[in-house]
């Protein structure tokens, strides 16, 4: 497996776009010491300061149509909070489709992005980024209240190489179960540690927000609601909101 590591870069997820276009290989994983200029989902930032946080970005080339993609995004986070659990003890939820939460405050951001034809993945890079060693005015004042870290958490600093490592096996693990079984077992898992499903949920998407009870996942990825009046809508990508 080959690792390109950064004491700063501009953001892992870019110098893993660029490595995959040159042909990195199935498993290559960027990771960094500092992002200047992390990037978060639907276009916003992700401030990973020097020392504070594990950001990794992870090539993978399966065979896959681009719309199970998704699928990849929930393994990741059931691979990370798996991970957390087992390096330092502590039980943190999924939010659909990707948010890690501890005590309802954001502890991980997963990033899902591909380079693909209509019918064929090329590649996916999935981004994870991490609050570890974070102290609470270390965060961006705008995300302060929403935002935690490991190190807040536990009231001591958390062994950042060992994060990463403990993320990366669960991941290898995981995937390989994926690889040979396909999604339904990771599926099983994903909702054991999820918040958001067997609730009521506002979900925003980027016409309207839908108020309603949230049923499940489908195989796909694909959260489903129920509305007030009865009526299923399948949402392919929102902020979620429990009511
Ligand atoms: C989110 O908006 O919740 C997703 C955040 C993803 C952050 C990670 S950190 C590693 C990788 N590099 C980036 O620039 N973003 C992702």
């Amino acid at each position: 497996q080959e690792l390109t590591y950064f004491d700063a870069t501009d953001s892992t997820q870019f110098t893993a776009h660029k490595l995959a276009q040159e042909g990195a290989t199935e498993g290559h994983v960027v990771i960094a010491n500092e992002q200047t200029a992390g990037k978060g989902r639907l276009g916003r930032d992700w401030y990973s300061r020097k020392g504070t946080s594990v950001s990794i970005s992870m090539i993978l080339r399966p065979d896959l149509p681009p719309q199970k993609t998704p699928q990849l995004t929930l393994l990741t986070a059931v691979a990370v909070v798996r991970a957390i659990k087992n390096i330092v003890g502590i039980e943190c939820d999924i939010k659909w489709p990707n948010d890690i939460l501890l005590k309802g405050k954001k502890l991980v951001g997963i990033l899902t992005e591909m380079q693909a034809d209509p019918d064929r993945v090329h590649s996916i890079i999935i981004g994870i980024g991490i609050n570890v060693n974070q102290r609470s005015d270390d965060f961006d004042p705008s995300i302060r209240d929403l935002a935690t870290s490991l190190a807040i958490e536990k009231g001591k600093t958390v062994e950042r190489a060992q994060v990463i490592s403990a993320v990366l096996n669960e991941f290898e693990h995981l995937y390989d179960l994926y690889l040979n079984e396909g999604f339904t077992p990771i599926r099983s898992l994903w909702e054991v540690y999820s918040i958001s499903v067997g609730t009521y949920i506002y979900a925003r998407t980027m016409r309207e927000v839908i108020y309603g009870y949230a049923k499940g996942i489908t195989n796909d990825g694909v959260l489903l609601l129920e509305d007030e009046k009865g009526q299923e809508h399948k949402i392919y990508s929102a902020d979620i909101e429990i009511a």
